[in-house]
């Protein structure tokens, strides 16, 4: 069982371990995302390692980082915003199960009035304030669990946010609820089996280059849907 964590405490935790001199495959650096060059995110260089020793020194299980990696997902989305800054200016956004930040920092430099990256990790939440700070953006990080509601922005962007059954089975309701009071939606997915047949259109496709663990391709095709 997880011990609860405060946002604060993750995010003292964070600005520690970047402050911190030295380097190794353990620590976290601020890096260039492969498909999303004009973002810099703070990932570790082995999550697997990283959330070892972080969960060695706190004497407890933390939940596992998904935010010190660049998803599949979210790289697709991101670079589809860059590209198509008509989807976000002027607009608010939420980006959902944000990871990192990585969506919703693209959505503010492509020019979004207000942005808010969701996430219930309480690490991924601090994750998106120092990686907002380090690109120079404005983005609210929270971390409320927010799929048993409906969103009050103009476009609501989740990228590799199906990656399990359980969580698909509460997200993909959100999303539907959220584009039939009108709000859009987008979708990043590399297909990980979550999703639904029908229901979804695609907006566009990507080669992505994955640095993910357990994929034997450095490449994977990432689409971009929106619900029909
Ligand atoms: C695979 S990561 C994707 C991160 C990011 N969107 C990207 O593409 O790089 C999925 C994220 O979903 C988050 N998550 C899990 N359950 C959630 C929920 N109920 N609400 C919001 N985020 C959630 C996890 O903490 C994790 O950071």
């Amino acid at each position: 069982m997880l011990a609860p964590m405060s946002t604060i405490t993750a995010l003292a935790d964070l600005e520690q371990e970047i402050a911190a001199p030295g380097a190794g495959p353990d620590r976290l650096r601020l890096v260039g995302t492969p498909f999303v060059p004009e973002v810099r995110l703070h990932l570790a260089e082995d999550a697997i390692l990283w959330w070892a020793r972080m969960e060695a020194a706190a004497g407890r299980s933390l939940p596992p980082p998904y935010w010190a990696s660049v998803w599949a997902g979210g790289q697709a989305l991101a670079r589809h915003l860059l590209d198509h800054p008509d989807l976000v200016a002027g607009r608010r956004v939420l980006d959902l199960a944000a990871g990192s930040g990585l969506v919703a920092i693209a959505a503010a430099l492509a020019g979004a009035d207000r942005v808010v990256a969701n996430d219930v990790d309480p690490y991924a939440v601090a994750a998106v304030t120092v990686n907002a700070r380090a690109n120079q953006v404005r983005v609210t990080a929270d971390g409320e669990d927010l799929l048993d509601g409906v969103a009050g922005v103009d476009l609501v962007v989740a990228g590799d946010a199906l990656y399990d059954a359980g969580l698909a089975a509460r997200v993909l309701p959100y999303l539907r609820r959220c584009a039939e009071r009108g709000v859009e939606v987008l979708v990043g997915d590399p297909d990980r089996g979550h999703l639904p047949p029908d229901g979804l259109d695609l907006v566009a496709s990507y080669p992505v280059p994955t640095t993910e663990p357990s994929v034997d391709s450095p490449v994977r095709r990432v689409q971009v849907l929106r619900p029909r």
